[in-house]
């Protein structure tokens, strides 16, 4: 593909986007003519509009968490088809090459396992190139949730100890991840704290009880190809039990 072309693409890609920042940012309205040639855009308003399309990941991710394939596909596809490599860092391209692989394989994936394990690659190709850019990424601290019933609580803890493992792979911070496991310290949920459902049986229970293993076992991992399987596993463990009822046990519902 030719510059121009490639320039020309990722101008009408990111339409919406500059449109948006425009309005928000100053008083006049936008240009109305289209502009003839871009000029090449500064590294950090191309790290930024990845960004921007990234928060997808979060999205996508829920829905893993949640067994529910189907709300999965649609933002997985499209990371799959959209990311701009031109004008990032040196030397970082090949993270969103490899990132784009992996959203093609949540949306293509027939089981949930494969979701989960390309979705904990993801998460990690966020870090990796954090660090390869030699860039201290920080993100804001998540305070402990509370909530009415036990189930509940437990549950909003399972998201809590994700979400600061997430971060802890994809800032990347050793501390938020030892802190994502420590997070699931507690013991597992009984059969007498869930729902009656005769859909969970002996077997999906125990993967409330192998979530809590995995985080434990996790914490002797020291490289980020054991951090990443054991994220993986664990999530399919959510995505396992949750798949029950996709749409209705789970993060990213709406309440
Ligand atoms: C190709 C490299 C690359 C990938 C992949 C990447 N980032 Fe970044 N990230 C950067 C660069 C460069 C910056 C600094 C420039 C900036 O502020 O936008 C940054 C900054 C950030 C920041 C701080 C931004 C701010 O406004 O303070 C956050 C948060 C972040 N990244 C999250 C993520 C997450 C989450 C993912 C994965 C879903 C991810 N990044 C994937 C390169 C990358
Ligand atoms: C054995 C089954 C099981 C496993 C394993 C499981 N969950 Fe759940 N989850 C549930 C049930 C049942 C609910 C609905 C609870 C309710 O509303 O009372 C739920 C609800 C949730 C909610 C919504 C809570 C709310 O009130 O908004 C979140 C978030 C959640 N789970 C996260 C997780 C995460 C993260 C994991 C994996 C670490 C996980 N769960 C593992 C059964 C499970």
């Amino acid at each position: 593909m030719s510059g121009r072309i490639r320039a020309f693409i990722s101008l009408i890609l990111f339409l919406p986007v500059l449109m948006v920042v425009g309005c928000g940012a100053s008083p006049q309205p936008p240009a109305e003519q289209p502009k003839p040639a871009e000029p090449a855009k500064p590294v950090v308003d191309v790290s930024k509009q990845m960004h921007e399309q990234l928060a997808r990941v979060t999205v996508m991710q829920e829905a893993v968490i949640r067994g529910d394939m189907e709300a999965a596909v649609e933002p997985a596809r499209w990371i799959a088809d959209h990311q701009e490599t031109e004008g990032l860092p040196a030397g970082t391209a090949q993270f969103v090459t490899d990132l784009k692989k992996s959203a093609a394989v949540v949306a293509e994936a027939k089981d949930l396992k494969n979701a989960a394990t390309a979705t904990a690659m993801i998460v990690s190709y966020c870090g990796a190139c954090h660090a390869a850019a030699k860039i201290a990424v920080a993100m804001p601290e998540i305070a402990k949730p509370a909530a009415a019933t036990p189930a509940a609580a437990h549950m909003l803890e399972h998201q809590w100890a994700t979400d600061l493992m997430y971060q802890g792979l994809a800032m990347p911070s050793e501390e938020r991840w030892q802190n994502g496991l420590n997070a699931m310290k507690g013991s597992p949920l009984s059969d007498k704290d869930l729902p009656k459902d005769t859909k969970l049986t002996k077997e999906v229970l125990e993967l409330e009880k192998r979530v809590h293993e995995l985080a434990a076992k996790a914490q002797k991992a020291t490289d980020v190809g054991t951090k990443v399987a054991i994220y993986g596993d664990y999530l399919a463990g959510c995505a396992g039990c949750h798949s029950l009822h996709g749409k209705v046990w789970g993060p990213g519902l709406p309440k």
